[in-house]
């Protein structure tokens, strides 16, 4: 079997998938995006042409503001702002917790151990992760990753609620139970809300287990394919 057929049916397994599609369009994937680079350099954001209608996402991501003070993470040792990543115009929008240390230094959520078994999971129901758009709930790393706090929540909350607005996707996973909390304004535990759909605005919600979460528990992945299955039939109009 070739190497690359190979590493792609043990991904699936570990996924917890117990078959593959025979249809044609799964046999034509595209290829799994490049791993990424540690400390890429973070693009610029480019001045707009004068008489050029602004891009949506940059007013919000300049009115956050690259040296954004509105909660105490910005004294307690964040590196920069990370905002979101992705298709402006995504159908799927995936939204986690907060930046660890990689994304930290690297500007994009989702980029350390978390976030390439993410990616991962993204290409297993046939997408690439450029296709989708990731943000966090909270946009400045907690330190030595502690979950965030009431505070810090409700200061960076507003922006993931108008990043959600302008991308309008069509189906949103929240990752974890900070994100599901969020979204969703309830305390119930993730435990309770996964395996659910919610409405949320005019997307649909589909609350899975954090993929850090998946790290240490790798026998959720199981639970986490069918929640992908179901975003994959959604998106699909099924
Ligand atoms: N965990 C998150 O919730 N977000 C990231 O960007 C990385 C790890």
């Amino acid at each position: 079997m070739n190497e690359e057929l190979k590493a792609h049916l043990e991904f699936f397994e570990e996924l917890g998938v117990d078959g593959v599609r025979l249809e044609p369009e799964w046999r034509a994937r595209r290829e799994p995006a490049e791993p990424i680079e540690p400390n890429e350099p973070i693009e610029p954001i480019e001045p707009n042409e004068p008489n050029e209608p602004k891009d949506p996402l940059r007013i919000i991501r300049e009115e956050l503001g690259a040296d954004c003070s509105r909660c105490k993470l910005h004294t307690l040792g964040r590196t920069q702002v990370v905002f979101g990543v992705g298709n402006p115009n995504a159908d799927l929008m995936f939204v986690g917790e907060a930046p660890g240390g990689d994304e930290d230094i690297q500007g994009e959520p989702f980029v350390g151990r978390a976030g390439q078994l993410l990616t991962k999971i993204i290409e297993a129901i046939d997408l690439r992760r450029e296709d989708v758009y990731i943000a966090n709930v909270i946009k400045c790393r907690p330190p030595g990753n502690r979950n965030p706090e009431p505070d810090e929540v409700e200061q960076c909350q507003p922006f993931l609620f108008r990043q959600i607005e302008t991308v309008k996707p069509k189906v949103i996973v929240a990752l974890g139970k900070f994100a599901a909390q969020c979204l969703l304004r309830t305390n119930d535990p993730i435990t309770r809300i996964r395996g659910r759909e919610f409405k949320y605005r005019d997307a649909i919600l589909i609350p899975t287990y954090h993929p850090a979460y998946l790290l240490r528990t790798p026998s959720a992945k199981r639970e986490v394919w069918e929640d992908m299955k179901r975003v994959r039939a959604i998106l699909h109009g099924e």
